[in-house]
């Protein structure tokens, strides 16, 4: 393209591309062109490469993000693949959140992230954009804000922390933070062990090296066909994750020279075959919202998958992978094993293997081009079909009275197979703080065989929906030995995490028509994975009594002028805070902002 073109002013401005995209409105076109380019100028590049693709990098080093440490060599080997394949390559920042550094929880930035990274791709001039991350939030929030940005988007993750070792034994974060601190607590090991083992569960730069989030998301990417299949295990600190980098690089330009967009690229099967991955590698319960979150974001697809997706698909999908929390290595050995490329070999009987990918080609098409024999295959890490880790139903959907929307539990991550089809009396805990004050009081009316219910932790009852869900086991029970008890909640779990533990109960118990809202100490409650059941054994009319208490209760609260009560304080809370309680929407569909997602503002009334 030549000067003439830009500055001619009798021919109108292609903005088909490059610098000549999304001129900023300055009223003249033809000015606001040559005002970017004057700008842009400021920063050394010439006309010749301003010609070029422009690929975005989106630069998520903090330096309060270890999961992010790489980053800024990820980003020079990214420029590399840009620049060889004759494209631009210029980062940018977007924010970056840590699960550790992100009070209240790092889930209450989630929107807020896909919000900036959805605006910062469409404002800025460029043609295609790669966007690094990999702690457990940062890969949703960005896959929900590059599909609704809608040009070509190249997620490209920090990749997983190697393992360390303590005593002889090889450690991850975070299973082992767990495992070792409820030991802690039992009083099996002692405080020298619990501080020696904190300086060796994350000993590398990258993001937690079992099957948490963080891993499964980057799984769940690679299965969309966003990256290359190497590219969702390779570990933080080696070299393939750069050479990773580099062909994102390659690939971003290619995908902006055909314009592909991930909205064109994605279909319901890319979805199926994600949540097919999802149930093989026994991921994260985190990654249902998550899920639910993007697709929701597809304006052609939103509505398409549902909760019920996931437990057809999981009832046909066996668990393959030998991981952390449900089983017993970590991501260096998944990756050693042959990776994605190894487990959607073995699962390509239950693909579908028309869907897309962001090269262009099937994914039928990726997994010809390589074949099975020509990587290393440990069938031990990737089981196969016939011979799997647990038979099916990693991750099951619960529906009953006590969760008419529905509830999510990953059943393989149980300590006490016998609790999936158990009755007992609840043990209610209002919210976080009151179950910090009385779980491990030693007059605790509780025994193994008591339900622990928390509430008050769900989307806008605790906003950010916290990884609480995995309630301690009372002190008294732990040091007699018990290790497991059936755990409920409306909150979410960390993806590290394990237990019998029903998570993500729906519709939270701060709406005042929720069932888990009005459970009582001794009520029995009921869970049967086999009837996929959750059920609160209180009489329909008693149910519907305690609601319409309940709700006379949150009026009154609502017309007086006490600052006490969720629903009063929500309606006038400034900042992103406000902004949050007003709009998310429930776990089942992604608890999202109900105004970002693909279908818009649907006010939803939560007092029905
Ligand atoms: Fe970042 Fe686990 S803390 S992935
Ligand atoms: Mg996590």
């Amino acid at each position: 393209l030549s000067l003439g073109d830009d500055y001619d002013l009798s021919k109108p401005i292609d903005s088909a591309s490059g610098l000549r995209q999304g001129l900023t409105s300055y009223g003249d076109a033809h000015f606001s062109l040559f005002l970017r380019k004057v700008f842009i100028k400021a920063l050394g590049y010439s006309e010749d490469a301003l010609s070029r693709p422009i690929i975005g990098i989106i630069n998520t080093y903090s330096a309060l993000n270890p999961c992010h440490a790489n980053v800024p060599q990820l980003i020079e080997a990214v420029k590399r693949g840009v620049q060889l394949n004759g494209g631009l390559a210029v980062d940018f920042p977007t924010i970056s959140v840590h699960e550790s550094f992100s009070s209240p929880t790092s889930m209450f930035l989630r929107n807020l992230m896909s919000m900036d990274t959805e605006e910062m791709i469409k404002a800025q001039p460029l043609d295609a954009c790669i966007m690094i991350g990999g702690c457990d939030k940062t890969v949703p929030a960005q896959l929900m804000g590059g599909i609704s940005a809608n040009k070509p988007v190249l997620p490209l993750v920090t990749g997983p922390m190697m393992p360390g070792s303590y005593k002889g034994k090889r450690l991850g974060a975070c299973t082992d933070c767990r495992n070792n601190w409820a030991a802690y607590r039992a009083g099996t090991i002692d405080m020298e062990d619990i501080s020696m083992l904190n300086e060796e569960l994350a000993p590398t730069a990258g993001t937690c090296g079992v099957m948490g989030t963080a891993s499964t998301m980057a799984c769940i990417t690679a299965a969309l066909g966003f990256m290359p299949l190497r590219g969702a295990s390779a570990p933080a600190v080696s070299s393939t994750r750069l050479r990773i980098a580099e062909e994102t690089g390659a690939n971003a330009v290619a995908a902006a020279v055909s314009r592909r967009t991930p909205q064109e690229m994605l279909s319901k099967e890319s979805f199926l075959n994600a949540i097919t991955v999802l149930q093989a590698i026994g991921g994260s319960t985190n990654a249902v919202v998550h899920l639910m979150a993007i697709v929701n974001r597809h304006p052609k697809l939103h509505g398409e998958i549902t909760l019920e997706t996931f437990d057809e698909i999981g009832r046909k999908v066996p668990l393959l992978i030998d991981l952390k929390p449900s089983g017993d290595n970590y991501m260096t050995d998944f990756h050693n094993a042959g990776g994605m490329l190894g487990l959607l070999h073995t699962l390509r009987p239950l693909l579908h293997l028309s869907a897309m990918t962001i090269t262009g080609k099937t994914l039928g098409e990726v997994l010809d081009a390589s074949p099975f024999s020509t990587f290393p295959f440990s069938s031990e890490i990737i089981r196969p079909l016939s011979n799997p880790l647990y038979p099916c139903s990693s991750l099951v959907i619960l529906r009953g009275n006590l969760a008419l929307k529905g509830a999510v539990m990953k059943a393989s991550a149980s300590k006490d197979r016998r609790l999936l089809q158990h009755s007992g009396p609840a043990v209610v805990f209002k919210n976080s703080a009151d179950l910090a004050k009385r779980i491990d009081d030693p007059n605790l009316l509780v025994t193994k065989d008591s339900v622990l219910v928390l509430q008050g932790i769900g989307p806008i009852g605790n906003p950010g929906m916290p990884e609480a869900g995995l309630i301690p086991i009372p002190r008294k029970l732990a040091a007699a030995g018990v290790s497991d008890m059936l755990r409920l909640s409306d909150g979410r779990m960390s993806g590290t995490a394990g237990g019998t533990i029903v998570l993500h109960i729906s519709p939270e118990s701060v709406i005042p028509t929720s069932v888990l809202g009005v459970v009582r100490d001794g009520d029995i409650i009921t869970c049967d994975i086999g009837k996929r059941l959750l059920k609160l054994e209180v009489d329909e009319e008693e149910i519907a009594q305690r609601i319409a208490e309940r709700q006379i209760l949150v009026e009154l609260e609502k017309k007086t002028s006490g600052e006490t009560g969720v629903w009063k304080e929500r309606e006038f809370r400034r900042g992103y805070r406000g902004l949050y309680e007003r709009c998310v929407n429930q776990a089942e569909k992604g608890a999202d902002f109900d105004f970002l997602t693909a279908a818009g503002p649907a006010r939803t009334d939560y007092m029905e």
